[in-house]
This record gives structure tokens, C-alpha cells and sequence, in this order.
């Protein structure tokens, strides 16, 4: 893989050709008293600067575990994530999170007070410079005229909206996002997923996402990698450019064709050619 593979990276900067987060052979376990429970064997992947990554795969195929490992919560038995070619040993600023939970806020402070302190608690940045970052955000996201609101006077996608405002405020090196939309009515996903764009459109920065939903990965994703059910594998990786095209080759839509891969038995020869593509 290169950065020829990702049609957004800034095309010619030396920074495109680098892969700015990377997964290398990452072997995921849990140890419980009496289990040993294997989430993803082997997974690799690159993320380009500029890049949407969506990981896309059934429940329990080890999305969350992976992003846990990007975030530094969780270390490999096997295999390695880096950031920026630094091996991640622990969480930092330069990874936000972004839960799918409605209740990621901290519910005694306020919609810019969520923010401002995620900025003075890492040391990002204080007084004015971080009420100023903040509400940067916090318009961004359209939430200009909520600012002094608690989180519980707010909607789901208001709240969400909070938590991306908050994340992004960190301009963190890479957004990680663990389904944010998945607990919203279909509408207001919709709705999210397009000011997820925009702000994209605004900034190009770096995210991995998140989702079970095929859709959602056409819609959000330029690469899209597939993982298999329990443990999580790669199955193949795919490229999208939102308007799930049809393929000329094979006459199927995009979505249509990960819905088969994702639902054969093993990887089959459409799979294992649309890896090789890849
Ligand atoms: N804290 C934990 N202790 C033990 N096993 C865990 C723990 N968290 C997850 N697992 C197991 O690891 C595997 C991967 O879980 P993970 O949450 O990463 O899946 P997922 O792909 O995010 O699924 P979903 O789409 O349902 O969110 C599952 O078998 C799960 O049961
Ligand atoms: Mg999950």
C-alpha cells in the first residue's frame, strides 16, 4: 500500500507518503481468570494523513479492541501500532476519542466548559486561548448558541456533536471514532454523517471510524478495510469515494459488494481479488 492509494492524501507532500498511524501484524487479547479471549489476530493497516479509515466488520470481530490499541489502552501480544513511526505505548492528546455513549460529557459543566477542559486538562491550552479554541469548535459544529447548556438539556446528536467538537478541538493527529452514530435515529445519523463531511472538507483531518454499518462505511470512508468475524482478520481493503459506484467488472454496487464478502463463509475468490486490488 501507498499514499498512490489514497486520492485525498495532499498529494506530493512528503508528509502524504508517510503513513501517520499504523497497524503492524497487531495480535489483541483478553485475559480474563478463565478465559483467553483472542479479539483480532494479525490485523495490519496504514492511515495516511488526511485519510477517513473506516474498520467495518460484524460484532465482536475486534473494531473497539483495535481502536483501544490506537488510543493506548490496550498493548498487543503481538505486533505493533505506531503513531507517527513511534511505537504506542499509552494514551495521548494527539488521539481523542469519540464514543458512541450519549453520556462521554461531563454532565456538571457546560457544552464549552466540556470542551475547555479537555484543552486545560491535557495542557493543551488555557484561559483565553482554550475558551477561544473551544468555542472555534463548538461553532464549527453548530452548537454556537448551545454553549452555556448542560449536556442533559441537549439531543443524542447534540451531544455527539459535543463530543466531535471536543475532539477535534484537541487537533489531535487522529480522530478515533467508535461508532458516534450508531445510537442516533436514522435521520439525525444521516444528518451527522454529512457535517462529519463538511467538517472533513473544512480541515482534512485524520480519522479511523468506526461502524458495523455498511452504508455508513460507503458514505464516511475513502479506504474501508473489512475484518472477519471472531478474531477479527483482515479481509480485504477497499476504496470509496461516497457515491457507492458500480463496479464495472463485476456490475455490483460497492455496498452490495462488501455485504457479500463480509457474509461469505471464507474469503472467496471475489474477496481475495478485491484484496489483491486493494
Ligand atoms: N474487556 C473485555 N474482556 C474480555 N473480552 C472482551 C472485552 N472487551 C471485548 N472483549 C471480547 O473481544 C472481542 C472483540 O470485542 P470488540 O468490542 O472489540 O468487538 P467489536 O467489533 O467492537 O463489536 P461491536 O460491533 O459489537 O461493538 C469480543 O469477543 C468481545 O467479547
Ligand atoms: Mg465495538
Amino acid at each position: 500500500m501507498n499514499a498512490d492509494s489514497n486520492p485525498d492524501a495532499a498529494v506530493g507532500t512528503a508528509a502524504a507518503l508517510k503513513p501517520l498511524l499504523e497497524a503492524a501484524g497487531v495480535t489483541l487479547q483478553y485475559k480474563t481468570r478463565e478465559h483467553l479471549v483472542t479479539a483480532t489476530y494479525r490485523v495490519s493497516f496504514d492511515v495516511y494523513p488526511g485519510d477517513r479509515f473506516v474498520l467495518l466488520g460484524p460484532s465482536g470481530c475486534g473494531k473497539s479492541t483495535l481502536l483501544k490499541a490506537a488510543g493506548g489502552y490496550l498493548a498487543p501480544v503481538e505486533g505493533e501500532m505506531r503513531l507517527k513511526g513511534q511505537r504506542i505505548t499509552r494514551p495521548g492528546p494527539d488521539r481523542m476519542m469519540v464514543f458512541q455513549e450519549f453520556d462521554q460529557l461531563l454532565p456538571w459543566k457546560t457544552v464549552l466548559q466540556n470542551v475547555v477542559f479537555a484543552l486545560e486538562a491535557s495542557g493543551r491550552l488555557s484561559g483565553a486561548a482554550a475558551h477561544e479554541r473551544a468555542m472555534h469548535y463548538i461553532d464549527k459544529v453548530h452548537l454556537g448558541k448551545f454553549a452555556d447548556r448542560h449536556p442533559h438539556t441537549l439531543s443524542g446528536g447534540m451531544k455527539q456533536r459535543v463530543a466531535i467538537a471536543r475532539g477535534m478541538a484537541m487537533e489531535p493527529d487522529v480522530l478515533l471514532m467508535d461508532e458516534p452514530f450508531a445510537a442516533l435515529d436514522a435521520l439525525t445519523r444521516r444528518q451527522m454523517q454529512d457535517e462529519l463531511m463538511q467538517l472533513w472538507e473544512d480541515t482534512h483531518f485524520t480519522v479511523l471510524f468506526v461502524t458495523h454499518s455498511i452504508p455508513e462505511a460507503v458514505r464516511i470512508g475513502n479506504r474501508i478495510l473489512l475484518l472477519s468475524p471472531h478474531p477479527g482478520q483482515v479481509k480485504a481493503e477497499l476504496e470509496s469515494d461516497g457515491t457507492d459506484p458500480v463496479d464495472a467488472a463485476s456490475g455490483r454496487r460497492l455496498s452490495d459488494r462488501i455485504h457479500g464478502m463480509l457474509f461469505s463463509e471464507a474469503a472467496g475468490p471475489e474477496a481475495q481479488g478485491e484484496a489483491a486490488h486493494a
